[in-house]
């Protein structure tokens, strides 16, 4: 079962795909200059109108990434990803959007807005200490006014029924748990509001189990904009949804237009047409607000195999670990290796199934290192004791660095934005 508070079971990344709507990842890859390492390494899997954001890529034209981290345990290699992703587009020209889901926190896992700050304060450095730009906007849910107003006015559009369907909600669900997900939702659309800019193709990188959140808001975002699109052969079908009045604005579009009753038909390039509506929706005060777009990636697993828990410290590596924590984490690390080392040099090892090759993928290596590595396991040449060892002066390495560069990121807070309750 997948939802944004649990997932269970094992998970058929094929069937989540197909079940949820998704896209899968790999049709676009060839489109992407350079694709990030998780992209090519098959790590994020589907997407979601993602061809947006590569087009404004390609076209050099402006776009957000944006995604948010719950602060109810500390940052661990799980959230590194994510982070990685947002820095990765941060650097492609995005302008990047990081939310610290502190109301989420305070809400669902009853911490106090000390606590949430505290521990929000560490992602806020780890991922400055990862690369994120200056000009980014890093902001915690319950000091961002914008972000509350605009899920006050999300949720205008939404109901209980509709609750209830996605997220499951019942009758002991507390006011505040339902409000945190018009609060996401807020999130997602805060990168196109008139104050950061109107409206621009925005991606959001996620696990798959936020998927809920992302359907709902790319609903939202229609539902609160005024003129919605349908393509059409030769163009788009434009209507609204606050009423008939609102078609007579489209009179000076400078395209062959048909009026009809309920809606117009423009006729020309559908992506210059939706342009031309979205900017007479801005000028009458409207949102017009793009679908956001989103990446999924698998989810990690637990460093003794199963799922990686935040209450099971000895499940996965956090961004905060001694060198020495992590390295005897990854001594007892669940991996694909043989019952004996005769047969593993017989058999070869299966690196699918193991989690130091997982951490490999994810995080510690390049191409080339990474296929030597895999080629190595498969073929028996390569023991997992010695292999272990090599993981853990990766680790030991890229976690002596991060610190020093969290360090410096603390003593450079100035230089962001960070939109906080306590200051920085
Ligand atoms: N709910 C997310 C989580 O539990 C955190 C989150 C809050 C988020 N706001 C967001 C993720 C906006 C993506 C976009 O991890
Ligand atoms: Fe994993 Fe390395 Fe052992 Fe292969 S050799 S199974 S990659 S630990």
């Amino acid at each position: 079962m997948i939802s944004p508070w649990e997932v269970t079971g094992e998970v058929d990344y094929s069937k989540l795909i197909h079940d949820f709507g998704m896209e899968p990842f790999s049709p676009i890859l060839n489109e992407i200059d350079e694709p990030m390492h998780l992209m090519k390494r098959g790590v994020i899997f589907g997407h979601r109108d993602y061809w947006k954001i590569v087009d404004a890529m390609k076209k050099k034209e402006k776009f957000a990434v944006m995604s948010g981290f719950m602060p109810s345990g500390l940052p661990h290699f799980g959230h590194k990803m994510t982070m990685d992703e947002i820095v990765w587009h941060n650097r492609k020209g995005g302008v990047a959007f990081v939310g610290v889901a502190d109301m989420e926190a305070h809400a669902v896992r009853n911490l106090s807005w000390k606590e949430t700050y505290r521990i929000g304060m560490e992602y806020v450095k780890a991922i400055i200490a990862l690369g994120l730009n200056e000009n980014s906007v890093i902001y915690f849910q319950s000091a961002n006014q914008n972000v509350k107003d605009l899920a006050f006015e999300l949720g205008e559009e939404v109901n209980w029924n509709e609750l209830k369907a996605i997220y499951g909600f019942n009758g002991e669900t507390t006011l505040a748990k339902m409000f945190v997900t018009a609060v996401q939702a807020g999130d997602i659309l805060l990168p196109q509001i008139a104050f950061y800019g109107g409206p621009k193709p925005t991606v959001v990188p996620v696990g798959a189990d936020q998927d809920p959140h992302i359907r709902l808001t790319r609903d939202l975002a229609a539902r609160v904009s005024v003129y919605a699109f349908e393509r059409i052969e030769k163009g788009v079908r434009v209507r609204s949804r606050k009423g008939k009045d609102y078609l007579e604005n489209l009179k000076t579009l400078e395209f062959e237009m048909k009026f009809f009753e309920e809606h117009v038909d423009v006729f020309g390039d559908a992506m210059e047409v939706e342009e031309a509506v979205r900017e007479i929706e801005i000028e009458i005060g409207g949102y017009a607000f793009i679908p956001p777009s989103s990446t999924y990636h698998k989810f990690i697993t637990g460093l003794q195999g199963g799922k990686m828990s935040s209450s099971k410290p000895e499940s996965f590596i956090s961004l905060l670990d001694t060198p020495d924590d992590a390295e005897r984490k990854i001594r007892n690390a669940l991996t694909g290796g043989r019952a004996t080392a005769e047969e593993q040099r017989r058999l070869g090892g299966q690196p699918e199934k193991c989690v130091v090759f997982e951490l490999y993928t994810i995080h510690l290596l390049n191409d080339r290192e990474l296929t030597e590595i895999e080629m190595e396991c498969r073929e028996g040449k390569l023991l997992c004791g010695r292999c272990k060892k090599f993981a853990m002066e990766k680790v030991r390495k890229f976690l002596d660095d991060l610190h020093e560069k969290m360090d410096e990121a603390d003593g450079r807070l100035d230089m962001y934005n960070i939109i906080s309750r306590f200051g920085k």
